[in-house]
């Protein structure tokens, strides 16, 4: 590949995922120009997520990337998925609670599995990832990673659900995860590797 100066757009204001998605694309794909930029960079309108899954979502934030910068954009759309609580979270992971903040979010997740065995708290993280230019959708990714809500906060590392999310691969929280330890098995990572050999066939 000769993609030096190829720049792929990450279109996210979350700060938690831009700083993994450095990380992750930095040891995978240290090849490609990525550029992190949110919508006001851009000077898009607020991209609304109309999608009823992560993977619909992350078509429209790459397309609205595209069409507004005209660079080859990266949309992501993740989440968490409770099966006690039928999937929610899920597309509505940042907006679960009232106020939509970390700890308001995790505090109503704690509540509404108050007194639920560890065996019923499962659940996974999935990531949804699309690249879109100018022709449209050119590529798209899945990523998962399956866990166990805790029945309290654990570890400071890491943002969102991260504190109660505990990874049953490598026994503890994402919160007391190193930054190493959970991009070895984050479903954001799992994501990013499945579009690699994409990105290297069209760049
Ligand atoms: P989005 O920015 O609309 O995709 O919101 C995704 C939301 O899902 C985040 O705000 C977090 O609440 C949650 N989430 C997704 N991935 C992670 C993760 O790796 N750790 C913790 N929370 C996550």
């Amino acid at each position: 590949m000769t993609g030096t100066n190829k720049a792929i757009v990450v279109v996210s204001r979350n700060q938690g995922k831009i700083r993994e998605f450095k990380r992750i694309f930095s040891d995978y794909v240290p090849d490609v120009n990525w550029r992190f930029l949110s919508a006001a960079d851009l000077e898009l309108p607020e991209i609304e997520e109309t999608g009823s899954t992560f993977a619909e979502n992350a078509r429209i934030k790459a397309l609205a990337g595209t069409r507004y910068s005209e660079l080859i954009c990266l949309g992501e759309d993740s989440g968490l998925e409770v099966d006690k609580l039928g999937g929610a979270p899920g597309v509505s992971s940042h907006r679960f609670s009232e106020t939509g903040l970390d700890d308001d979010n995790n505090k109503l997740l704690l509540e509404l599995l108050d007194g639920v065995p560890w065996e019923q708290r499962t659940c996974r993280y999935k990531c949804a990832i699309a690249l879109a230019d100018s022709r449209g959708i050119i590529a798209q990714s899945t990523g998962s990673v399956e866990g166990v809500i805790h029945s309290e906060l654990r570890g400071t590392n890491g943002f969102g659900y991260d504190p109660l999310f505990y990874a049953l691969e490598i026994g503890k929280t994402f919160g007391e995860a190193s930054d190493s330890e959970k991009d070895e098995i984050s479903h954001r990572r799992r994501a990013v590797q499945g579009l690699v050999p994409l990105i290297r066939r069209i760049l």
